[in-house]
Order: C-alpha cells, then structure tokens, then sequence
C-alpha cells in the first residue's frame, strides 16, 4: 500500500539539496566521477521490491554526488550555465509539487496565468514589442525551432502555400539566410522544419565571429522569393554580436524591395538578448527589436533551472498556425492564449513559473545589476587573464571569454592550451570548457552565474596561472 504522507520524502529532499546547496563553495566544481563510475554505482537489477521514499532519496543522492557538476558555483564558467536564483529554485520545487499540465488555461488556469505575466515580464525587460507571443520552451533549441517553424508558415502563407498542411513538397523555395557562425542549434532547427542545414545560405563572419553586413546586403541582392534571415545576438564562444541595427536595415530594404512581404528575420540571442535587460553593454543589441521573432535562454543568464527557453514571435497568430495543435478532446476556453499554441509541446511543465519569481525577486534594477555584474567581472577576468605570460585573451565581449596558451619549446599552442585546461579541471577550482574558435583550440569562459564575485575572479586566474606555469 503506498503511503499518502508526503513528508518523509520531501524532509529528505530538502535536507539533501540544503546540504548540496551550502557545500557549493567549498567543493571541486569539476565531478570527481565520471558517468561510467555513476552508472556503475546505481543498481542493475530492476528491484523486486521497493523502498521507502525517503531511503529512495538517500540512494539517489549518493548515487548522483559524486558526478554532479558545480553548476551552482561562481566559478563555474563551462558552455553558458547560469546558476539558481533563490526564488526561481523555491518556485520550481512548487511546480513539481502542484504538477500542472501548463498547456491549458481552461483545465489549468493559475499556470498559464502565472506564465503569461512572466512572459510580460519578458517583453519589458527585453525591450520587445508588448503584444509578442511568449513561449516557455526546454532550451533556445526549442525556440529556435518553434520560431523558424513561424518563419517557414509566414514567409510561404505570403505566397498562398499552407506549408502545414501541404508541407515542403510542393512548395516554392525558401531561402534561408545565416551568419557564418550561427549557433549550431538553428542549424538543426533547420533539419527539423525541412529546410536542410546544408542549404543556408551562410553569410562570412569577421574576426570577432560576427556577421558582415556588405556580405548580407550582396547575398539578399540576388535573391528572390520568400526569404529567412537568421542573425546572432552573442556569438557562443567569444560572445561577438552581429551588427544587428545594419542588418535589421539591410533586411527592411529586401523587404521594400519585395512585391510581397516574404521576408522574415529572426534572431537567436539565447544569451545575448539580456545585455537588453542590463545597462552597461545594452547598446550592442540595438536594433533587435525591429526582428519578426526572438530566441532566449532563462535558464542561462536569467538563472533559473534548467530546463527553459523563451521563444518570442511578434505576430502571435504566425505561431499559432504554426505550431498551435486542435483536438476534440482538448480545451479552447480559458480567457488568454493557451500554450499548447506558443510552443511545440502538448503537455508541459510550468517552466515559467521559476521566470517569474526570479524577476519577482530582483525586479528592474536587479536584473540589470546582474547582467551588468556579470559583463564587468568577465571584463576584469580577461584584463586580468591579458597579464598572466604566455597566456593570449583572443575574444571578451560581454560574459564570455576565450584564452590559448602560447607554444612552448616542446609543445604546440593548441597541444599547450589543452594541457592548461587539463590541469585547471583536475585542479577543480574552476570549470572553463573547450572549444575550436577559428581554427585554434580554446579555452572558452562564460560567466554566467549571479555568484561570481571578486574572491571567484581571484581564483579563476590563480588556478590558471597555475596551470600555465606548470605548462612551460
Ligand atoms: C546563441 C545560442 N543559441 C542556442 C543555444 C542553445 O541553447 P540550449 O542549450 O538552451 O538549447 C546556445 C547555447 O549556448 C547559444 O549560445
């Protein structure tokens, strides 16, 4: 007989992450295991018989800790991860314990409402047209994909073809206009809506990795018929943004140019687009307003847990014709739109729900503060990181940084670069991750997480000076 008291096992939750919570300082932020040595560690046999739930956790938790990441830390700097807000953690532990399929505003009205005002909230923040629809989706790949599927729906409903009923068949062509470096999501974003990765038009990108605007205005010149352009807010390794006032510029003379309004742009700023939300670095995303649909990340510099992605279209009914999903059985009612029209998910977790306690938390001038907290603590990462020999800052704008390591007398830049960053994650003290930027092994440094404070600065550049100098 299963047992209605839900107390043991939510003591036991609590006890376990309060207990992980306060150790973020102190730990590795690497895992000491890898996921092999945690596989190993969980039970085979599917038991016969169960356990308490309490005891359940217990498992669990010794089962997990030796492989978790120190996500939680300041000194966390791997791909784009933000930590957890106080308050965006509270709040999704209430997700999970009031389980609402936040899809239907009839059947499920405090989660759609909660969601659409913090989808309101968004839009504020962002500086994007009020009026906007807002999805919550898992990721910017989610919203990549819902917004492209939006683009691919309006761009052809403009030459009379119902691409959702017909599909690409019959079709005319679509081009498909991207920065040589978009991010590799909208690229399989493109796979999924049927378009091919292989048949975008990608646009050269300059030094910094951002997009050449002559480049895009010559490639729009030779083309006709219905046309999709995809540019970057906050390029993922080094953080460099398109011009996105000259190309939203370029994009509008297409446009004029056009007998029929077939033209989409679209911008991915999974990161990026909160330097918006912020002061400091916020004019590096001008213009981004005057795009047809945006791609953001909450889970990344909002600090929310994972998962959740913003995907955001300017004309609402394009995504619902989209992507939007009828059945008999399914509710209409409810008084404002239902999700199950903002993003390509039937049943769904309240993901927006973490979004907004976490900007109910900091309001405004919070969010502006931690975004430009962020951007001045990675400037002075890299000012600091400049000065250490041997070592070359190749790219710092806004939170993200890339490193190399100069060639030794016996090992190469990039064979030198990967042992720093080696010893540095055998060290633990930080958690930088790798990449090929322009040919060249990097060390790539995201500060994405509110924590970051100066003590974290001090250490990242004493664990790397370590590593280079050991390296030499
Ligand atoms: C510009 C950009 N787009 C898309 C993504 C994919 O984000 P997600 O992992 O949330 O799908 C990222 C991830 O870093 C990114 O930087």
């Amino acid at each position: 007989m299963l047992d209605a008291d839900f107390n043991p096992a939510l003591d036991a939750a609590d006890e376990l992450a309060r207990a992980w919570l306060a150790g973020t300082g102190d730990r590795p932020v690497t895992p000491p295991a890898d996921a092999a040595s945690v596989l190993a560690s969980l039970p085979e046999e599917l038991p016969a018989s169960g356990l308490e739930p309490e005891a359940v956790l217990r498992e669990l938790a010794a089962c997990a800790e030796p492989g978790l990441a120190g996500t939680g830390s300041g000194r966390y700097l791997a791909l784009v991860t933000g930590g957890v807000l106080p308050s965006a953690l509270g709040a999704d532990w209430l997700v999970s314990a009031w389980d609402q399929n936040a899809s239907f505003a009839e059947l499920y009205p405090a989660a759609v409402a909660i969601e659409h005002a913090a989808g309101r909230w968004i839009l504020d923040l962002l500086d994007l047209p009020s009026g906007s629809a807002v999805g919550f989706t898992t990721g910017a790949q989610g919203a990549n994909t819902a917004t492209l599927l939006a683009a691919r729906n309006s761009v052809l409903v403009a030459h009379g073809h119902d691409v959702e009923a017909d599909g690409l068949q019959s079709a005319p062509w679509v081009n498909v206009v991207v920065g040589d470096e978009q991010h590799s999501t909208v690229f399989r974003s493109l796979r999924f809506a049927g378009f091919g990765a292989d048949n975008a038009i990608r646009v050269p990108t300059d030094d910094r990795g951002r997009m050449v605007p002559s480049a895009l205005r010559v490639a729009l010149e030779t083309l006709d018929g219905p046309t999709i352009v995809a540019a970057q807010a906050g390029n993922v390794n080094g953080g460099g943004f398109d011009p996105i006032a000259e190309i939203a510029d370029i994009v509008d003379a297409h446009r004029a140019r056009r007998r029929v309004d077939d033209t989409w742009f679209h911008i991915d700023g999974a990161f990026g687009l909160w330097v918006r939300a912020g002061h400091r670095q916020r004019s590096l995303a001008d213009g981004c307003e005057r795009a047809d649909s945006w791609t953001c990340d909450a889970h990344k510099w909002l600090n929310v847990p994972y998962d959740c992605g913003i995907s955001i279209v300017r004309d609402p009914a394009t995504l619902a014709r989209a992507i939007g999903l009828q059945a008999a059985y399914l509710p209409t009612q409810g008084g404002i739109s239902n999700p199950v029209d903002l993003v390509p998910e039937a049943s769904r977790r309240a993901r927006g729900i973490p979004v907004w306690a976490a900007i109910r938390a900091l309001g405004r001038d919070g969010i502006a503060d931690m975004i430009d907290r962020a951007c001045d603590r990675a400037a002075e990462l890299a000012r600091r990181l400049q000065h250490l020999v041997g070592v070359q800052v190749r790219m710092a704008e806004i939170n993200q940084i890339i490193i190399g390591v100069e060639a030794s007398a016996t090992q190469s830049e990039d064979d030198r670069t990967q042992a720093v960053l080696a010893a540095v994650l055998a060290e633990g003290v930080c958690h930088p991750s790798s990449t090929v930027w322009h040919d060249r092994f990097g060390i790539r440094l995201s500060v994405s997480n509110w924590r970051t404070d100066p003590a974290d600065v001090d250490a990242i550049v004493d664990s790397i000076q370590r590593a280079v100098t050991a390296s030499a």
